[in-house]
């Protein structure tokens, strides 16, 4: 078997982040601080195919689609069937704003996502309006979480952006919304590619226990940046609990654990979220380069990327999340 994929800091690398589209029906501003007019030509489903069993050959085990939103591609399910049945890729998972995902939450599982995430920052119906757009409606995203729990998806994981003033008053209460379902909420400081005042993780857990969440240690691992806490609280007479992620890119570094690679809507490699230099993979993939010759270079390319972000540079040169994928 080749070599494992490692990075230029010695780290294995077993996680790849696919976008599959720039595009998005909502319109969060610390996503798409400009909505673009135009949109990026991504990989299709056959470059996407041949993409992730390179990939596979080069030792990746995991791959997360993301977009902008992944469920707007049309052909988003024949791409996942792809992904699935690549030679070592063990697991599927799908990042999404959950707008789609009740009609498309059992087809996604047939088509083979194991896992799920959904982005929610509020449970107030005018709020998440103000965040994420007028498209965006709560009722739909609950429901849509809830067909993910009806077609079998075990484990869902609740992404809450932190902003200040936005939705800081509100951790409690999603963490609580999450645990009703038996989902794991996870909070995560806000990135710097818009406007917005991050809450940094030290903040956000003082906020959750002045909203009634009382946090204790626990070891269940995920397979990134997030760490788990136990949360418990006495709510409406009742003892409720679950667990809680926190990710806290800004002020709790985790790059020395980095194990992910990310390919976005233009086609192009990117060793880290916040680097600035990119391989053209959908340029090779479109011309006479072999399946080996795209290999090597994600190898060489993997070998430049750095120690650590420097998203505290601001968010200057760095494609938006839209176009990543995050
Ligand atoms: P799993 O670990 O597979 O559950 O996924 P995840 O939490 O990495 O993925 P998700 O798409 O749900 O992203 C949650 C948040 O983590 C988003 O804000 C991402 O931008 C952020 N994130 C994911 N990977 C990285 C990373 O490598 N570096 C940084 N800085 N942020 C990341
Ligand atoms: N900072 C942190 N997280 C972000 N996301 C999008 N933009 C940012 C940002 N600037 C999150 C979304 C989604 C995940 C893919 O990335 O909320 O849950
Ligand atoms: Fe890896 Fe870059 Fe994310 Fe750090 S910011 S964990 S180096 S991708």
């Amino acid at each position: 078997a080749a070599a494992p994929l490692v990075d230029g800091q010695g780290r294995r690398i077993v996680y790849l982040r696919l976008s599959l589209t720039d595009r998005c029906n909502f319109r969060c501003s610390y996503c798409s601080p400009a909505a673009p007019e135009t949109h990026e030509d991504p990989l299709a489903r056959d470059e996407v195919a041949r993409l992730v069993r390179i990939f596979g050959g080069l030792g990746i085990r995991r791959v997360r689609l993301t977009g902008g939103e992944p469920t707007l591609r049309r052909d988003v399910l024949d791409v996942i069937r792809e992904v699935a049945r690549a030679p070592g890729i063990e697991e599927v998972a799908l990042t999404t704003n959950g707008h789609l995902l009740q009609a498309l939450a059992g087809p996604l599982r047939e088509a083979g996502v194991t896992r799920l995430n959904v982005s929610l920052d509020t449970l107030d119906a005018e709020k998440l309006h103000r965040i994420a757009g007028r498209a965006a409606t709560l009722e739909r995203i609950v429901a849509g979480i809830e067909a993910a729990y009806r077609a079998g998806f075990a484990s869902v994981k609740l992404n809450v952006v932190v902003v200040r003033g936005q939705n800081d008053d509100e951790l409690g209460a999603l963490a609580r919304f999450a645990w009703g379902f038996g989902a794991t909420a996870r909070f995560i400081e806000l990135m710097p590619f818009g406007p917005g005042k991050p809450v940094p993780t030290a903040e956000v857990k003082r906020l959750l226990e002045a909203q009634g969440i009382r946090l204790e240690p626990d070891a269940t691992r995920g397979w990134g940046p997030a760490y788990h806490m136990r949360g418990t609280s006495e709510h409406e007479g009742r003892t409720v609990t679950g667990l809680v992620g926190f990710i806290g890119a800004m002020t709790e570094n985790f790059c020395d654990g980095c194990n992910r690679v990310r390919v976005g809507a233009d086609g192009s490699l990117r060793a880290c979220l916040g680097g600035r230099e990119r391989l053209g993979l959908k340029e090779l993939l479109r011309g006479a380069a072999s399946d080996a010759d795209i290999a090597a270079a994600i190898r060489a390319a993997l070998l430049g990327k750095g120690e650590r972000h420097d998203m505290e540079r601001g968010g200057d040169g760095l494609l938006p999340m839209i176009g990543t994928g995050g």
